[in-house]
């Protein structure tokens, strides 16, 4: 996760044994957020097979320059532009040799000639092809010329030899990757979202609840993993799809979500407290369906628990952030949510406009914390999510390791 996460990687892969080692770098790219196209060399299919890099990339493997069908699909411009980052692992001697000659003889070289995107190579060869002068040369001029080498490293090689020419493990390569991004504003820290309305069964087939669709919700969870956070979403019933890298718990009532939240206590860094948790449940719920008969009926309610003021007073309490839905005096009611539930940042959402809130597309809010605010007008809920995220992100790093078990 982190700064990957979104990213378009073009993996070039060449013709060494090290080869097989791309299948797990594929693997730990994606792991990573980031969605690989593989281009291979016709040695490179010597080691490992096409389909074996499509089934794990799952994208189709390109491999020829000249190919109508191919450039019929995405053609080698294309492919250029698509990438991010184009990343040569391994990159053998002869490949090294022929980038620094500005080849344009197959589809990988063509591709790296064409690139606006960044060009990061992992050298894989024997020591003596490494050691010899000739490739110290090519090494030196494509960094001369703004490439990124990383490795390779040092060992027993495939030949029998020791020394520097191994290819690098694909995690060490992963991390050279990630840091040629910026870093995302929560890169390695652990956000829990919870979203969307609750249930409280009447009966098997009827229950109270709200116009919650978990658009909001959903929004920060990948707000949050777009900037690094490892993100869990605790969702209540919503028709949503999850979002890349995050890990969402699905849970119906109240206290699900209250114990489910409860639970993340000790692995949270950022709570954000997004779903319309329903204040009452029926004092009992039916176990078989409720037959109709009398002219009026009445429901005992009990008060369900409250989250995200158990999750704000907890001994592990994490930098806990909460919405207020408001229809009238949403300011001044939102800020006494605040105080009373002892949050760092509160989210003052006005849902009697008719253009906002619940289930809409888009919203406008008020972020308040103790000393501050800010006006975030109607806009989408995703850049809404966005703002918010930057926001507690700066609080955070302005109150870092302070708030850990204390209160705003
Ligand atoms: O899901 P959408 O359709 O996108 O709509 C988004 C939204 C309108 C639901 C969202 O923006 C929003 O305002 N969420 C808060 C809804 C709510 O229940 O507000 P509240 O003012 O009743 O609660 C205040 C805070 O306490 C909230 O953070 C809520 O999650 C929390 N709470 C409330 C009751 C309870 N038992 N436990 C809680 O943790």
């Amino acid at each position: 996760m982190g700064r990957l996460y979104n990213r378009n990687v073009l993996l070039g892969v060449t013709g060494g044994i090290a080869a097989y080692k791309s299948a797990q770098l594929i693997r730990d790219l994606r792991e990573a957020g980031a969605t690989v196209r593989v281009v291979m060399t016709h040695g490179a299919t010597e080691f490992i097979t096409p389909l074996t890099l499509q089934a794990l990339s799952g994208q189709p493997v390109h491999l020829e320059l000249l190919d109508a069908e191919a450039e019929a699909g995405m053609g080698h411009i294309e492919l250029a532009r698509w990438a991010d980052l184009v990343l040569v692992a391994p990159a053998t001697a002869d490949f090294l040799s022929r980038l620094a000659q500005g080849r344009a003889d197959d589809l990988l070289t063509t591709l790296c000639l064409a690139t606006p995107a960044p060009l990061l190579v992992a050298p894989a060869m024997n020591q003596g092809m490494w050691r010899d002068a000739a490739t110290g040369a090519n090494i030196e001029l494509l960094a001369s010329r703004g490439v990124h080498i990383t490795g390779p490293s040092e060992g027993s090689q495939a030949c029998g030899d020791v020394g520097p020419g191994r290819l690098q493990e694909p995690a060490e390569i992963v991390a050279a990757a990630q840091g040629l991004f910026a870093a995302g504003v929560l890169d390695g820290l652990r956000v829990t979202v919870t979203a969307g309305p609750t249930r409280e069964a009447l009966d098997p087939v009827r229950y109270i609840s709200n116009h919650s669709s978990g658009k909001m919700g959903f929004a920060i969870a990948r707000a949050a993993a777009e900037a690094g956070a490892l993100t869990t979403l605790i969702s209540g019933p919503v028709a949503l799809e999850t979002p890349e890298s995050v890990n969402r718990i699905e849970v119906t009532s109240a206290v699900e979500m209250y114990d489910t939240a409860l639970a993340q206590m000790g692995q949270c860094d950022i709570f954000v407290g997004c779903a319309a948790v329903a204040d009452y449940r029926p004092a009992q719920s039916q176990l078989q369906k409720i037959k109709k008969g009398q002219e009026t009926m009445q429901l005992e309610l009990v008060r369900n628990p409250d989250i995200i003021a158990a999750v704000a007073a907890h001994s592990q309490r994490p930098f806990t952030v909460g919405f207020a839905a408001e229809t009238q005096d949403v300011l001044e009611y939102a800020r006494n949510k605040m105080q009373d539930k002892q949050l760092d940042m509160i989210v003052a959402n006005d849902v009697a406009r008719d253009d906002a809130g619940f289930n809409s597309d888009q919203n406008a809010a008020t972020l308040l914390w103790a000393d501050g605010c800010l006006e975030v007008p109607l806009t989408t809920k995703g850049e809404l999510a966005r703002q918010l995220v930057d926001t507690i992100a700066g609080r955070w790093r302005q109150g870092k390791g302070k708030h850990k078990g204390k209160v705003a």
